[in-house]
């Protein structure tokens, strides 16, 4: 999976990551117990944190935020903040812990990160992203990677996207993952009038998709590794991303809301062999995982809340989720009460 070679941009020690398959980085969703659940269903697809705001890594309790297990690798620790030193710092923190690469957050639209100036306004600041990227690379060995959107508000042509990427090539950033859609933030039209902005759900839904940026992008500069994102919801689309020669495509919701696309898409992009697990296998995994988690004090629910999307378009799929809901909420409720679903469970094989 991870080959220590020169990957063509500087540095000797830099270790090439396989890319054709990843999850996004998703605030609230992908914490270290749905990574541990996405393992299950794509051995060899790279996940990536929730967003982590790099002072918070700096100046806060570091261990326990960075805390994953030996099984989530190869894992990316995804960076919010703006400021090349504290960055720096964070990246030399998150490498030190193990993580596999450390991942720049220049999309994120959301008020808060907005009034930190960082996420998705640095696509106005190239010169500053490529300043953090820099001061990242120097800091770390492992790969230092750029997630950032197509544009920003009414700056959302080719030409605007192509200027910033020129900047954080130009700083050897490692690989770019492009959510191919502009984000916008509202501000001053061009004609002075203010504009409200897009919630964050809106900025993951209404800027329309423009794949042919990332495309482009590629064929001007083949030697970037380029993952494309947003929107991807079945499998023919994915393959057909990868076969474009596109480095790979990170899923999202999809595979938040159906982890079972992550298993087909593993298979068709990564390994023929893969058998997508059956959902009484992953149940079987997830009790051993929640048993040890249990141990330390974790609830239940902490975990089985990612797992709604089990029986995803399966028969069973509603009584599942309210089994979730009902039962394996329970402040009380045992790693072992899962397999009280099992009935539920094998309703899938039916479907
Ligand atoms: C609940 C949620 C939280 C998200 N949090 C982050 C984040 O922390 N960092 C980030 O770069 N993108 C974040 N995103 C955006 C996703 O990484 C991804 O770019 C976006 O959902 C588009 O991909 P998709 O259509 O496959 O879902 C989030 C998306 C969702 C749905």
């Amino acid at each position: 999976m991870l080959d220590c070679k020169n990957n063509g941009l500087g540095r000797e020690s830099v270790q090439v990551i396989d890319r054709r398959l990843c999850v996004a980085p998703m605030m609230d969703w992908t914490d270290r117990h749905c990574r541990v659940l996405h393992r299950l269903f794509a051995p060899h697809a790279l996940l990536y944190t929730e967003m982590i705001v790099s002072a918070a890594i700096v100046r806060g309790n570091a261990a326990r935020l960075l805390e994953y297990d030996a099984r989530e690798h190869p894992v990316a620790l995804q960076l919010g903040g703006c400021d090349p030193v504290e960055l720096a710092q964070a990246a030399r923190i998150g490498a030190a812990a193990g993580y596999d690469e450390i991942n720049l957050n220049v999309g994120c639209p959301s008020d808060r990160v907005k009034s930190g100036a960082f996420g998705a306004c640095l696509m106005l600041n190239p010169s500053l992203v490529a300043a953090c990227v820099r001061s990242m690379r120097e800091a770390v060995q492992v790969p230092v990677t750029v997630k950032c959107r197509i544009g920003i508000d009414d700056e959302d042509s080719y030409e605007f996207f192509s200027a910033f990427v020129d900047a954080v090539a130009a700083a050897s950033v490692d690989a770019l993952i492009v959510h191919a859609r502009a984000a916008i933030l509202g501000g001053l039209a061009n004609d002075g009038v203010p504009r409200p902005g897009l919630s964050p759900k809106e900025n993951r839904e209404i800027p329309p998709l423009k794949y042919d940026y990332a495309h482009r992008l590629k064929a001007a500069r083949p030697a970037l590794p380029i993952v494309i994102n947003g929107g991807f919801t079945d499998l023919p689309a994915i393959v057909a991303q990868t076969e474009s020669g596109l480095d790979g495509v990170m899923l999202g919701r999809a595979a938040y809301h159906n982890p079972r696309l992550l298993a087909e898409a593993e298979r068709a992009v990564i390994d023929p062999a893969w058998r997508v697990p059956e959902p009484w296998k992953i149940v079987e995994d997830m009790v051993a995982y929640a048993r040890g988690q249990a141990a330390r004090g974790v609830r239940l629910h902490s975990i089985t809340r990612h797992m709604h999307g089990l029986m995803a378009g399966r028969e069973g799929a509603r009584a599942w989720r309210r089994f979730l809901s009902e039962v394996a909420a329970k402040p009380a409720a045992l790693p072992e009460t899962l397999y009280s679903a099992l009935p539920i469970l094998s309703l899938g094989l039916a479907a």
